[in-house]
This record gives structure tokens, sequence and C-alpha cells, in this order.
């Protein structure tokens, strides 16, 4: 039999937002590659299980010790949020390539606008949103700052933020042009999650002296912050726009 990897979107850090399938798959695997922080909230899950952190490992050690593991059944890797975006998984999939099965799960961008309650486009409000990192932007002068995707209309994702939040902020009220809502999600997911909402103007004195960043620490990883920021984080939506799109769009009848 040829046994598969598959690479389970584990969510933001609770397990309840595990999809069905990913739990399906999850319970066929005695062996399971679990990034660190993911082993304490899905410890039920894993009980019994032989568990690796994959960063353990050099790449090619890596995936010669998958490779072994395969002959004796399929293998899990639990996947922060999922591979959509800034997955540090995607050259393991590449190297397993038919062996690797990808399993869709809830990014921190999800969970975070669920939290919210937001949607993060609205009409006539933001028609656009933006995920970046400053973290992956690149250095020097003509690497872009995450001010240069801030304007009017558009709703930013800001992953892995590495900068001072009183500087990233004066780069985004340039892009903006003026104060714009901007929302400060912490751990979403898990029993400590926080959610700060606030604006540009206000979010500075709003945080206060916390490190959301792990900017003062010595530990070099990201810290599971996620910045949101733009116009639809505190809109409301036009209920005039349900009745729009029921005359013009919903109340079509076609079967095909
Ligand atoms: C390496 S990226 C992984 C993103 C993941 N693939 C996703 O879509 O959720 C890590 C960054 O995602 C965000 N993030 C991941 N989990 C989070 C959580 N539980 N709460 C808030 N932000 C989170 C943070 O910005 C963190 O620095």
């Amino acid at each position: 039999m040829n046994y598969q990897v598959y690479f389970l979107g584990a969510g933001p850090g609770d397990p309840d937002l595990l999809t069905r399938r990913a739990e399906r798959l999850l319970k066929e695997c005695r062996v399971v590659y679990v990034p660190p922080l993911y082993d304490q909230p899905f410890a039920e899950f894993l009980d019994g299980k032989e568990l690796f952190v994959p960063f353990d490992f050099y790449f090619a050690d890596l995936i010669t010790l998958i490779k072994d593991q395969l002959v004796n059944g399929p293998i899990a890797f639990l996947v922060p949020g999922d591979l959509t975006f800034y997955s540090p998984f995607q050259a393991v999939v590449d190297a397993l390539g038919d062996l690797a099965v990808v399993v869709p799960g809830v990014g921190a961008a999800n969970a975070a606008s669920a939290l919210l309650k937001k949607t993060l486009d609205l009409p006539g409000v933001c028609s656009r949103a933006i995920l970046a990192s400053p973290r992956t932007l690149g250095e020097g002068p003509d690497a872009p700052t995450m001010g240069d995707f801030a304007a009017p209309g558009v709703s930013l994702l800001i992953y892995m933020n590495n900068i001072p939040l009183a500087e990233l902020v004066a780069q985004l009220r340039k892009g903006y042009g003026k104060d714009v809502p901007m929302a400060l999600a912490h751990r979403v997911g898990l029993p400590d999650e926080e959610i700060i909402v606030a604006t540009l103007d206000t979010i500075v004195e709003r945080v206060g002296p916390r490190d959301f960043f792990n900017l003062d620490s010595p530990n070099p990883r990201p810290a599971l912050t996620l910045l949101l920021v733009g116009e639809s984080l505190t809109a409301d939506a036009d209920p005039a726009w349900w009745d729009y799109r029921r005359d013009n769009i919903w109340k079509y009848q076609d079967n095909s």
C-alpha cells in the first residue's frame, strides 16, 4: 500500500476549527509532525501517537525520515492556519510530490475576521484586501514598506510584524492619508486570545508597553499576532446592497 503525507490545516490553535476531513485523516496517522505550541491544544487528538517537531531536522534528513516512516503508515503534519499564506512547509510538499496531500483549514485571517464579526471587503467601503508582512518585504532603499500598500479602500492584513508599532503606524498613516480603524488580534483561537480594536491614531496608546510582537525578546519566532487595518473593520454594511443583489443577482433563475 502506498501511504501519503497529510498536510492538515490545523487552524490558528483551536482544534474545534479543524475540518472534519482533517480530523478524520489525523485519526488514521500514528506519526504526526507537530509545530511548537500545537501539542498542547491538540493533546487530546495526539494521545498515543508518535510526535515529531518538524523544525528539529535539516531538510534532507527530514525528507529521508518521512520516507522511512511512510513504509509503516500515513503521516500527518499539523500546518498552522493552513498552507495558503506564510506556511513554512511548501518545500516539504514540493519534495514529496504525489505523496503529499494538502487539506485546507482556517487561517489566522479567517479566525480574526470571525472574532471581529466583520467581512474584510465591503461594497462602498473596502474594495480590496492585501496580505503582507514587513518581515518578507526585503531590505534596501528600493524595498517596499507597509505604507506602500496602505490606501483608502484597502483592508490590510499584516502578518509577522517585526517593526515597532509606532513606526508601522506612521507608515500606514501616510498611506491611508487619514485615521482608519486598526485591530490587533493576539493568539486567536487559543484560551488567552485577545483583540484590541482601535484606530491608527489611538492604537499605540491602547497597546501601551505590551510587546505583542516579541520585539524585545531574544526569541526570533514571529509572535501569534495579526494586525488588521482599514475601514471595513468597524463599518456597518449598507442594507440597500441586499435588495440590490436580490433584484440584480440572486433572483435570477437558471439551473444550468
Ligand atoms: C508563519 S505565519 C503562519 C500563518 C498561517 N499559515 C495562517 O494562515 O494562519 C505566522 C503568523 O500568522 C499570524 N498568526 C498565526 N496564528 C495566529 C493566531 N492564533 N493569532 C493571531 N495571529 C496568528 C501571526 O501574524 C503570525 O506571526
